[in-house]
């Protein structure tokens, strides 16, 4: 994600928000697909998109508020800088995952800029333990390798 995304004006969010939303007028069960798009897009779910996209379903705000809030997938707040998922998959977990995930988890649990999170299967068993950095998949994954990792990443 650009960092353009993050510190978008709001008039111009609203905007996004609200073609993106109608781009999906007159589907079926509507707000949800929405709501994942702008977060693929926008990178969350922000409150002021709410009234905008009631405003588009026609929905009230307390509907399209409880569906934000009921699905975590719903980021609401803008990410991190640095995304680690790390698989915790029975795969991964053979081969050392819960020790990595325990690992990672807690050299940055005071790393604003870093969000450690848990996935299960990527489909790259073979190569575990795996994850996701900032959405590309690595493997063979060890606290070093991570490190290394966000640290390359956060300089380039
Ligand atoms: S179990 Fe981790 S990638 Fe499949």
């Amino acid at each position: 994600m650009d960092d353009a995304r993050q510190s978008q004006p709001s008039a111009v969010r609203e905007h996004d928000v609200r073609q993106l939303a109608q781009r999906h007028l007159g589907e079926r069960g509507a707000l949800m697909p929405i709501l994942h798009e702008v977060v693929d897009r926008l990178g969350y779910v922000a409150e002021e998109d709410i009234p905008v996209i009631a405003d588009v379903l026609n929905l009230s705000r307390a509907d399209v508020h409880g569906v934000v809030t009921f699905y975590h997938d719903f980021r609401r707040t803008p990410p991190p800088a640095r995304q680690v998922q790390l698989c915790r998959g029975e795969a991964c977990q053979s081969v050392g995952a819960e020790d990595l995930y325990a690992s990672v988890t807690s050299t940055y649990a005071h790393a604003p800029e870093v969000e450690v999170r848990e996935v299960f299967c990527l489909g790259n068993c073979a190569l575990g333990p795996s994850g996701l950095l900032d959405g590309r998949l690595v493997g063979r994954l060890t606290p070093e390798r991570v490190a290394a990792l966000v640290g390359a990443e956060s300089s380039s």
